[in-house]
């Protein structure tokens, strides 16, 4: 007798709970960034769940990890579904975890109905997703896609250690997975995630069909200016960088995103060098974080935050250089791999709707190499990015459900298996 596969909603939340004790913070969430003792932690965990199910288990050089579970055609290049595992300084337990624990729980439900698939399936655990510790981020799965990685190798995160390093030890702490190549083929692409925007709880609706990303780019911009004695500086004698900051960043706040609805301009670092309370700084370096659908929007806002930094550099006798870190242009994502998403919420007999992503996510280069869509859930607030990140049970849950439908429907999908 074939049993109907079935999420087992309680082993689902408790693996949640057991991850969110993973680098647990005092506030209520966690800080388990990419290839941190923490995130080794995690990846020990996932992979002893999964070896314990009798699931192969493999690394690749990037630390992307995969949890195998056999097709009936094991030539066919494997349907992959998950997310990842790290998490920003201060962030939230479900940002990662929901998607990559659901897509296990998807495995197990196969598993324990003893149900077969024409394809592997293959949970995966995306390394370096935020990039908050090692810029930029989803670094594994560009990786994956054929980015050059050899620049990033010089990377040293703001704790001082390098990303060279820490990869190399991540890898070495999980001795029983086998490892393969960066970049094997695959059939498709699956991701749960939480919304992290507010517009799913408020229209009360369970699934987000995820059909596009919008594009991200990222900038460091450094104003020069001339080091000086806080108490004898007087101001006709002031190169003063923090000043040409403080304006530039009020001018960008105070007109791009009050004028464009669609954009997102965030500063979420900013530091001074030397740093001393009683000196006027050498230089000021804040970071930029843009969003935008539209690419060309995008370099209209970045040439008008070119043109305002130089504008206040010199209005300060100072210079601005501006470095964009990371450019990640937005992207449609695959109808096929859309419809099946779609299909599996209606078969379900879940509302559902289209909608774009506001955050990147792993999915957005996956989708250059085979089709790929999301699923969100709400969240509670739109909060996420945050320690107080909540998602109603229910909603986990009722995602993870979806999930298995679509990996079940895509797993077999003659279009997706012709490709
Ligand atoms: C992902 O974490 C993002 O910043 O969109
Ligand atoms: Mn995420
Ligand atoms: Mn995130």
């Amino acid at each position: 007798m074939t049993l109907v596969p079935q999420i087992d909603g309680e082993r689902l939340l408790g693996r949640l709970d057991a991850f969110a004790r993973i680098g647990a913070t005092p506030a209520g969430g966690v800080n388990r960034q990419a290839l941190s003792v923490e995130d080794r932690s995690a990846r020990r965990l996932l992979a002893e769940l999964a070896l314990k199910r009798g699931f192969g288990v493999f690394q690749d050089g990037m630390a992307n990890l995969f949890i195998r579970r056999e097709g009936v055609d094991a030539a066919l290049p494997p349907l992959l579904i998950g997310s990842h595992l790290d998490s920003q300084p201060t962030g939230g337990r479900f940002d990662g975890a929901l998607g990559t624990l659901s897509a296990f729980e998807a495995l197990e439900a196969l598993e324990d109905a003893r149900v077969e698939t024409a394809m592997p399936i293959e949970v995966v655990a995306w390394t370096n997703e935020e990039g908050s510790r090692f810029a930029p981020g989803v670094m594994g799965s560009m990786a994956f896609t054929g980015a050059d990685t050899a620049a990033w190798k010089s990377t040293v995160a703001s704790d001082g250690a390098s990303l060279a390093s820490e990869l190399e030890a991540t890898i070495a702490a999980l001795p029983e997975a086998t490892p393969r190549p960066i970049g094997v083929p695959i059939s498709g692409y699956i991701e749960l995630h939480i919304e992290q925007g507010p517009s799913l709880e408020k229209e009360q609706i369970p699934i987000g069909v995820v059909t596009a990303v919008q594009g991200t780019r990222w900038l460091e911009i450094s104003i020069q200016g001339a080091a000086g004695h806080a108490g004898t500086t007087g101001l006709a004698y002031r190169k003063d960088p923090m000043v040409a900051a403080v304006a530039a960043m009020h001018s960008l706040q105070a007109t791009i995103m009050p004028l464009d609805t669609s954009a997102r301009l965030t500063v979420g670092r900013i530091a001074a060098q030397p740093g001393s309370i009683n000196a006027i700084p050498q230089s000021v370096t804040f970071t930029v974080d843009l969003r935008h659908p539209r690419s060309e929007r995008l370099d209209d806002i970045e040439a008008e935050l070119r043109r305002v930094c130089a504008a206040e550099a010199a209005a300060q006798h100072c210079t601005a250089t501006i470095r964009r870190s990371f450019d990640m242009p937005g992207a449609a994502f695959s109808p096929q791999m859309i419809d099946i998403v779609e299909a599996a919420a209606t078969s379900l007999r879940l509302p559902h709707k289209q909608m774009i992503s506001g955050a990147f996510h792993d999915a957005l280069f996956i989708a250059r190499v085979a089709p790929a869509a999301m699923i969100f859930v709400p969240c509670r607030d739109g909060l996420s990015h945050n320690e107080a990140e909540y998602v109603e049970p229910a909603d986990a849950i009722t995602g993870a459900r979806v999930l298995l439908q679509a990996a079940i429907m895509a797993a077999s999908s003659r279009d997706l298996l012709q490709r």
